[in-house]
């Protein structure tokens, strides 16, 4: 199959501008709308993409966030931006009780039909669809950096958190050191472009980029899990810094 963004025949003009519409879009403003409709159209192939940029050290990641979570089993655990269910599925494995919650209807589809023993629902983080204290943990993988106020996600996630509840967030970063940021760069502007291609929308991978790199350090999210509510807050490097483990408790 020819994906949109690459196609050579007489849509091309079109879908391209419709792509780079989009793009554009997301740079000014990271409406869910938006969002949601850039995940629907790569979640065919999200994950073996995911796999590829990140040369599987997602998986990695993923188990080390369910570790920060210290979920044990009776757990109702929620995992937010939860996508296709790549991370809800590690969390499974600690006996907890998940509840993934995801915007795009795309990604949810695929979730629900390779995690049939997970609970999806469709629905925004800015608005979760709970009630005050439901959960005993919260989670967001590779998500809030998505959203268009990341302080209003973390202040409904300490709403919907149980008091002495924890929640971790996992996302990419930009790494401290000049040597792997030189990497990093290279990586991400050079060779993430062309695993891209591979992708059912290769244009949305451009916006991957440059949310990173307009992402806050380590020490604007504590401030800003602080002013949402969350105390014990700090925070850990995953491979470098390409990846920030933040995690906290109600
Ligand atoms: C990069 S994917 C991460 C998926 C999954 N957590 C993982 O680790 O593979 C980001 C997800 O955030 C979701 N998302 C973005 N904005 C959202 C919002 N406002 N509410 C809920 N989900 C959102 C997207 O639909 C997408 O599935």
């Amino acid at each position: 199959m020819t994906p949109p963004c690459v196609a050579s025949d007489e849509t091309a003009a079109e879908t391209r501008h419709d792509c780079e519409k989009l793009f554009s879009v997301m740079q000014s403003e990271k409406h869910p709308a938006t969002v949601a409709k850039m995940f629907d159209s790569v979640a065919p192939r999200y994950e073996i993409i995911t796999d590829l940029i990140s040369l599987g050290q997602d998986r990695r990641w993923r188990r080390a966030a369910t570790a920060a979570l210290q979920a044990t089993p009776g757990d109702v655990v929620l995992d937010v931006a939860a996508g296709t269910g790549a991370s809800s599925a590690v969390l499974a494995r600690t006996g907890a009780k998940i509840c993934a919650v995801d915007i795009s209807p795309g990604m949810v589809a695929i979730g629900r039909h390779d995690h049939p023993d997970i609970n999806f629902v469709v629905g925004d983080a800015q608005s979760l669809p709970f009630a005050d204290e439901t959960f005993d943990a919260v989670t967001v993988s590779f998500g809030l950096r998505n959203m268009p106020d990341p302080q209003r996600v973390l202040t409904e996630l300490a709403r919907v958190t149980k008091p002495g509840g924890r929640l971790v967030i996992c996302e990419l970063s930009t790494p401290p050191w000049p040597v792997l940021q030189f990497a990093h760069h290279i990586w991400m502007g050079h060779v993430m472009p062309v695993i891209a291609r591979l992708s059912t929308n290769p244009a949305s991978y451009h916006y991957l980029t440059e949310s990173i790199v307009d992402w806050p350090g380590p020490l604007v999210i504590a401030r800003w899990m602080a002013d949402a509510g969350w105390r014990r807050i700090s925070f850990r490097r995953l491979t470098g810094g390409i990846v920030t483990l933040h995690w906290g408790n109600r």
